[in-house]
């Protein structure tokens, strides 16, 4: 199969295998996991913060650093788009008496410096009490620009608000822009980053944040049921994936412009745009749903119609070359049939 509906569907390599057999193990509960206790503090030293907390996933990762930032009662103010806000249940609100304050995302996945002072209430029972402001980076692939970071962050904290990042995608960020990682965690009070996406490990994600936050996150980490215990076999999948898979992701980012350049080509495919590891296209109109069945009966898997009526195609390590060679043949091979 060749598998290109998300990121997220990489199968561990052999050696991540061996990995997580070789790592020492104990009850990371009970704080006894070596594994966890030296991935954790070496995440912490990459990212510039003074702890990290490892996660099943990303969405609980999330969801408890606005916990951990809010109470009850408080909101975030969030992009309409974000995975937070749209792809993660309500959880924020479901479980956190969190109440979002969402805002339109720009076309570059930003929000409009204007619209988040907008957004801020006055100190008044009325309302909820804003007290914080979430982004993500890389947002449908793309890259946030690093000047409007530092003015939306500089802006947020002239409101008092903390900053959330999910950087489910942030290594991609950083490989796309010859970025080191520390310096996009910095303008945030907590960042969330994902080893289960193109980083390729099975399952992990991590928060890290200053030792306060921290110590907050774990205790809602236990509440939300993520306390794992001989999690070290997770964190050690993670911990090779950080040592061995980052660079790797410009692989991905070329691959996708060469599928980006081949798919474009075709008459009636229109690339609505390509960044990083993603590209999402529209097909003829009413062609997404019959081409995605087609191909599936060819080993080719799609997600047609991912939003807006745009068909995304994710590029990740278990994609070769040849993969996006047989790709564009196929789809190619398609059209000409029509
Ligand atoms: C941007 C973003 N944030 C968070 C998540 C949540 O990660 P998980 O699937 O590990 O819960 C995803 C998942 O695809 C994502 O794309």
């Amino acid at each position: 199969m060749i598998d290109l509906r998300s990121d997220t569907v990489t199968r561990p390599t052999p050696e991540m295998y061996d990995a997580m057999r070789a790592a020492p193990v104990g009850d990371d509960v009970w704080g006894d996991d070596p594994t966890v206790n030296a991935f954790q503090h070496r995440l912490a030293e990459k990212t510039g913060k003074e702890a990290a907390l490892l996660f099943p996933s990303g969405t609980q990762s999330n969801l408890v650093a606005l916990m951990a930032h809010c109470e009850r009662g408080d909101e975030y103010i969030v992009g309409q788009s974000a995975h937070t806000y749209r792809y993660e249940g309500g959880g924020a609100a479901v479980l956190g008496s969190i109440q979002p304050q969402p805002i339109e995302n720009a076309a570059d996945g930003s929000l409009p410096l204007e619209k988040i002072s907008a957004a801020v209430k006055a100190d008044d029972f009325h309302f909820a009490r804003t007290r914080l402001l979430a982004l993500e980076n890389t947002i449908g692939g793309k890259v946030l620009p690093a000047d409007y970071v530092t003015k939306a962050t500089d802006l947020a904290r002239q409101h008092g608000l903390a900053t959330h990042l999910d950087g489910a995608r942030l290594f991609n960020a950083a490989v796309a822009t010859d970025t080191p990682l520390k310096t996009l965690c910095l303008p945030f009070d907590s960042v969330s980053l994902c080893f289960s996406k193109g980083l390729g490990a099975p399952i992990g994600s991590a928060l890290v944040g200053s030792q306060a936050l921290i110590d907050r996150a774990l205790r809602w980490r236990k509440v939300v049921g993520g306390g794992m215990r001989q999690a070290g076999v997770i964190a050690a999948a993670c911990q090779h994936a950080l040592e061995h898979h980052v660079d790797r992701l410009a692989d991905d980012h070329q691959r996708a412009e060469r599928l980006a350049k081949a798919l474009h080509d075709l008459p009636g495919v229109e690339l609505a745009y390509i960044a990083t590891n993603m590209l999402f296209v529209r097909f003829p109109h009413g062609q997404a749903t019959p081409l995605t069945a087609w191909l599936k009966e060819q080993d080719i898997l799609l997600d047609p119609l991912y939003a807006d009526g745009k068909t995304r195609l994710v590029i990740h390590r278990d994609i070769s070359d040849s993969d996006i060679d047989h790709v564009i043949e196929k789809i190619a091979a398609y059209f000409s049939r029509r």
